[in-house]
């Protein structure tokens, strides 16, 4: 089973991002084929600065490494290593009706974020399809935001087969997980866009600080507390065992603990979690060109498949060529 994934290198990846995506794929790689990639041809059509392209990206590579991921298993590689994805995209957009495109939610929800709508933008489905589909992937782990996009593979691997009698792109099936929403420093969804994120990797005091501003209700010490409408525990049970949960659960409901004291707990879990991928990701930034041949490796691989799949498409289509 080949499983394959993008994440983008849009900002720094948070506690939200690990919980919800980044810890699935990590299961993953233990299971399945994996090709996971860093999708910066996609954050492209948000982030115009080369400078910050670069550096994003590369954060992204760090920090999965850092947090576990085996370059020995999974594929870890630069979207932009594969130009194949590129052409797949047009020969894609050739056999897609515009209709389709017209209705991407997603494409509406980033223009009313104020996004500038190029046609990047708009075609960004059409980018997503391909870098699935180049790689005759099986399964697409990706949050509940994303499964329209993979709807739409689904869709246009279909119209590339029916229309060149071929069956030459394989249908991707969408592994949905099933991780709640990670509340943020202010109870909303923890989100770059809103400025209340636990980073991944800050200094150890950061962290801590940003987990001691968490927004609270003003009960006092003395009074018992509801572990269920907080945001401090909502965390902690993410990250914590089953028995230290309930324990913490009877400490809110008994009274007598403050929510500076849970803010401490929390800030104990979260460092466990952290402090020894912090320490992985000062050696491995300190080593560009290991870094740099992970990546090389994962990207020969993945061009390897890319190229006898678009060499496939380009057959079905009957695209003359004299390479
Ligand atoms: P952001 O909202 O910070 O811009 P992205 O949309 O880039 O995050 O998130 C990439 C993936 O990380 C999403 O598809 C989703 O699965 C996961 N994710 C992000 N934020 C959260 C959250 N607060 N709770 C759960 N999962 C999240
Ligand atoms: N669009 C995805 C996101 O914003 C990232 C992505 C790009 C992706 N290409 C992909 C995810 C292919 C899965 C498969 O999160």
């Amino acid at each position: 089973m080949r499983v394959l994934s993008g994440i983008q290198p849009s900002g720094k990846l948070h506690l939200g991002n690990y919980l919800g995506a980044m810890k699935q794929h990590l299961e993953l790689q233990h299971e399945h084929e994996c090709f996971f990639f860093i999708a910066n041809y996609h954050t492209l059509t948000t982030v115009q600065d080369r400078e910050r392209l670069l550096e994003l990206s590369r954060d992204v590579a760090l920090d999965y490494l850092a947090l576990g991921l085996d370059p020995g298993k999974v594929n870890l590689f630069y979207q932009s290593d594969i130009p194949e994805v590129t052409e797949l995209t047009w020969i894609l957009s050739t056999v897609t009706g515009k209709g389709l495109l017209d209705r991407a939610t997603s494409y509406k929800d980033k223009i009313a974020r104020g996004i500038t709508p190029s046609m990047g933008l708009y075609s960004y489905p059409l980018l997503m399809a391909a870098d699935i589909l180049i790689y005759r992937s099986d399964l697409v782990p990706v949050g509940k935001d994303q499964l329209q996009h993979i709807e739409m593979a689904q869709d246009m691997a279909g119209y590339f087969n029916n229309t060149f009698r071929c069956e030459v792109l394989k249908r991707p099936e969408p592994k949905l997980n099933e991780a709640p929403v990670v509340p943020g420093l202010d109870g909303q969804k923890m989100s770059k866009s809103y400025g209340n994120t636990i980073p991944l990797f800050d200094t150890a005091k950061n962290t801590r600080k940003r987990i001691m501003s968490i927004k609270t209700d003003s009960r006092t010490v003395e009074e018992p507390k509801d572990p269920d409408g907080c945001s401090i525990f909502a965390l902690y049970r993410l990250l914590a065992g089953p028995n230290e949960t309930a324990e913490l659960a009877e400490r809110y409901r008994a009274g007598g603990m403050g929510y500076g004291d849970a803010k401490k707990a929390l800030a104990e879990v979260v460092e466990q979690l952290l402090g020894p991928a912090r320490e992985r990701r000062e050696e491995l930034a300190a080593d560009p060109a290991q870094v740099d041949s992970i990546l090389h490796s994962g990207a020969v691989r993945a061009r390897e498949v890319a190229r006898v799949v678009l060499s496939d498409v380009r057959e079905a289509a009957g695209l003359a060529g004299t390479f």
